[in-house]
């Protein structure tokens, strides 16, 4: 057991994929707040090299693959919450959430997946409540300010209102072999833009329906498409919306649709250095007004991390109740945005 420097209580953090890219960066803010967590995987050796390389050489490593149920309960007992990091989640995801619910533990990931989201809330929120636990999933530098943006915007205008987000990428470069893993395990759902929140429940085809959006500091606007992003799932949950859609600019969304096995594996396991985005929340009240909510900083990937150990620090206090719940749910939303900040993630909400 450890303390976490930033509110004293005694942590325990438990991580399934700490040796790969995101693992690195979540095992640095763990470091970095105190807390030397659990590291839980396949290969001891490799778990052993992650944590040395962050300074945290002895921290315990259990071994456990994902097809083994009863192990990865034995691993994440004790622990007050876990993180999972894998590739995939639509794979690999549940073994992970299943083995943190039967051992108490919270449970957040990093998934950006809305089919795995979709069976999270609908498959395991009964299994969560009865232990006691509460899991949060998705946790990105997309989901998290979607959710929370789509949650304070909403609350600023009449509704119903409706709901257009995108990620915007404001450097160039790749993502992750992680993350292209993940997209290509669920390809068609990616190229087809997945689900919009419509009449009162989620639907599929069609295409967006503003086909255009003008991003922060542009002067022209730009052609989108329709996009799977997993707050469409999680906003209706919390807020007063008749429609909410998530979007990506048509040049990405092709280059996304393009992506095969030769070309994942031929890219580099490390994402460009600096990914640095705005993510976009453009809300329209029933009276005709709108609001824009747009979270920036500086790196998608450590972002992504940083968001996801500030989501299990939170769930470790035990302060949400128990089932499967989304951000804006589980944590206080503008305190939650503001405690990004010394990290050089901003957030903004402008009438239009
Ligand atoms: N903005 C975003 O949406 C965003 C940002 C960051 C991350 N992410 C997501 O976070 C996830 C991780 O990304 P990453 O780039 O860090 O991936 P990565 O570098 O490939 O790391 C994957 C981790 O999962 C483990 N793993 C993979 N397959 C496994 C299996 N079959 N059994 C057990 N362990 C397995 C690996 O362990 P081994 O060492 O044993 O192989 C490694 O620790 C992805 O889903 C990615 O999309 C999303």
């Amino acid at each position: 057991m450890t303390t976490a420097n930033s509110t004293d209580t005694v942590k325990t953090i438990a991580i399934y994929g700490a040796t790969g890219i995101t693992g690195g960066s979540l095992l640095t803010e763990l470091n970095r707040r105190g807390i030397t967590p659990i590291l839980v995987g396949r290969n001891a050796d490799r778990m052993h090299a992650a944590a040395a390389a962050v300074g945290l050489p002895a921290a315990e490593v259990r071994v456990a693959d994902l097809g083994e149920h009863d192990a990865l309960v034995a691993a994440f007992t004790g622990a007050d919450a876990v993180i999972s990091s894998l590739p995939a989640y639509v794979d690999h995801g549940e073994a992970v959430l299943a083995a943190a619910i039967d051992a108490g533990a919270h449970y957040t990931d990093l998934s950006g997946e809305q089919l795995f989201l979709k069976r999270v809330f609908d498959d395991y929120a009964a299994r969560a409540v009865r232990a006691g636990v509460t899991a949060v999933p998705g946790i990105t530098n997309s989901n998290l300010p979607g959710d929370l943006l789509g949650y304070l915007t909403s609350r600023r205008l009449t509704g119903p209102v409706e709901i257009t987000m995108s990620l915007v990428g404001t450097k160039e470069g790749n993502g992750s072999k992680g993350s292209a893993q993940t997209v290509l395990a669920g390809l068609d759902w990616f190229r087809s833009g997945g689900w919009h929140f419509q009449d009162g429940g989620l639907q599929t085809g069609g295409t967006a329906r503003r086909g255009e959006m003008t991003f922060p500091g542009a002067t022209e606007p730009t052609i989108v498409s329709k996009f799977p992003q997993p707050p469409v799932l999680t906003i209706p949950r919390h807020s007063d919306v008749s429609y909410v859609e998530g979007v990506l600019e048509t040049a990405f969304h092709s280059q996304l649709s393009g992506l095969s096995a030769e070309i994942v594996e031929s890219l580099p396991n490390e994402p460009t250095p600096g990914l640095s985005y705005d993510f976009v929340v453009d809300a329209f009240g029933a009276d005709g007004r709108a609001v824009r909510g747009v979270v920036s900083g500086p790196d998608s990937y450590v972002d992504s991390a940083l968001m996801a150990v500030e989501a299990a620090v939170r769930l470790a206090d035990g302060a949400a109740e128990a089932g499967v719940l989304t951000a804006a749910e589980a944590f206080d939303a503008e305190g939650f945005l503001d405690a990004l900040a010394p990290f050089g993630i901003t957030w903004t909400i402008d009438e239009r």
